[in-house]
């Protein structure tokens, strides 16, 4: 008896300081690598190191993260997943499928996160009932930025319909302006064409094609006015426009070489990062029409040995959705917090505007997933989209190949 007790007590012992020596660790894939991107994960870097973690940074540049999910790919095939990874949407439960990501209900539950985050967002980050990913921001992407003194000298507003936007566009190229600044990569070719796609399919024409692959909104007249207005627009790029970073092309209208820019409000944080101010030097405004494209970094925990690194996804998870990481994070990254009791005082208008507009399109029923940046669709269906969004833009391709090119790629990715 003594000894049954005697082991008992050193088993507890044993566990007990084998909790105590685990040092959170983490190797963190991602890939925020421009000016704004590093400046807001030198954020979860130091909140994790004053928090006694040791960080690991796996950067892989690459707007839009196709590079990153490369690299994943590779090293999970390997037998050496990171352990937490930059990822989103559908492709979050894609990872789960292959059984290789750790579940995190302890630390969403022992936080309370079912009660800080709306239900639209918390079920992207559940696989079959559990919590598989820790979700960052809430990122905006059917925006407009814009340079406040080349629109002001040019005597022009921010337009509130495609028509508008046309118009500007012609007027700045004949003053020698770039109207649209541009970078020709598929995934930024996808994200102009889906801030069009919801502008002029609307709300429910967005979902019925890129939430629910419709075959007839897909081909429709609707999607080939989409098509044409994407031709219009490659018209207003510069002739360097192809390979060109998304940062650089904000840059451009940071410096006044263009004068429009449509991205998510990741392009919000270069301009902040570069000390400028909106509604002073740079202007957002949602692009023509209505509703919310929503697009939510999230991290996902792979299922990684060893008692480090364990607590130091536990660790993570929980930073991640803290509030101060939420509020600090969020300032720089250009995005809006993911926590719906997060203070918005020190955010800018952009910033209110987007929550603003996100609550509305929320009631409204127009608040919808990014298909361009992976929120709306599994991998082989938004890539098999965006191969025809891509070729049609570099291309003479005529609208109406183009939606047929798209029933076609929709009915080979099911
Ligand atoms: C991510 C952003 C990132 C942007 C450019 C988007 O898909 O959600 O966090 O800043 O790509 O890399």
């Amino acid at each position: 008896m003594k000894n049954t007790l005697t082991s008992a007590v050193c088993a507890v012992a044993l566990l007990s300081a084998g909790a105590a020596i685990a040092e959170p660790k983490a190797e963190v894939l991602h890939w925020w690598t421009s000016g704004g991107e590093a400046k807001s994960v030198a954020v979860l870097q130091k909140e994790f190191s004053d928090n006694g973690g040791t960080w690991t940074d796996m950067p892989v540049a690459g707007g839009g993260g196709d590079s990153a999910m490369s690299a994943l790919r590779a090293r999970v095939l390997s037998g050496n997943a990171p352990t937490a990874v930059q990822l989103k949407g559908p492709a979050i439960q894609e990872w789960h499928e292959e059984g290789v990501l750790a579940d995190i209900s302890s630390v969403a539950e022992a936080e309370g996160w079912a009660e800080v985050l709306p239900s639209s967002i918390a079920g992207h980050m559940k696989c079959e009932g559990t919590w598989c990913a820790a979700p960052v921001n809430v990122h905006r992407v059917d925006w407009i930025w814009a340079n406040a003194d080349v629109l002001e000298a040019n005597d022009i507003q921010m337009p509130n319909t495609w028509d508008e936007f046309n118009a500007a566009a012609e007027k700045l190229q004949a003053a020698g302006i770039i109207p649209l600044a541009h970078g020709g990569q598929a995934w930024q070719d996808a994200t102009v064409f889906e801030a069009v796609a919801l502008g002029i399919l609307g709300p429910d024409g967005f979902r019925k094609a890129f939430v629910e692959l419709d075959e007839d909104t897909l081909t429709s007249d609707k999607m080939k006015a989409v098509f044409d207005q994407v031709r219009i627009m490659r018209g207003f790029v510069d002739p360097n426009f192809p390979g060109r970073d998304w940062n650089l092309a904000t840059a451009m209208v940071m410096n006044g070489e263009a004068a429009f820019q449509i991205m998510g409000d990741w392009a919000k944080g270069e301009f902040l990062a570069a000390g400028k101010t909106p509604g002073e030097d740079f202007l957002c405004a949602s692009v023509p029409g209505e509703g919310f494209l929503y697009n939510v970094d999230s991290f996902a925990m792979f299922d990684v040995d060893g008692e480090d690194s364990k607590a130091g996804q536990e660790l993570l998870a929980k930073l991640i959705v803290g509030p101060s990481f939420q509020k600090v994070f969020n300032l720089n990254k250009g995005s809006i917090p993911v926590r719906t009791d997060v203070p918005l005082d020190e955010f800018d208008s952009c910033a209110h505007l987007s929550a603003q507009d996100m609550a509305a399109s929320g009631e409204s029923g127009a608040l919808l997933p990014s298909y361009a940046h992976g929120m709306a669709l599994r991998g082989a269906q938004s890539g098999a989209i965006t191969d025809v969004v891509t070729s049609h833009f570099n291309s003479d391709m005529s609208s109406d190949e183009a939606v047929k090119q798209l029933a076609a790629a929709i009915a080979n990715s099911l």
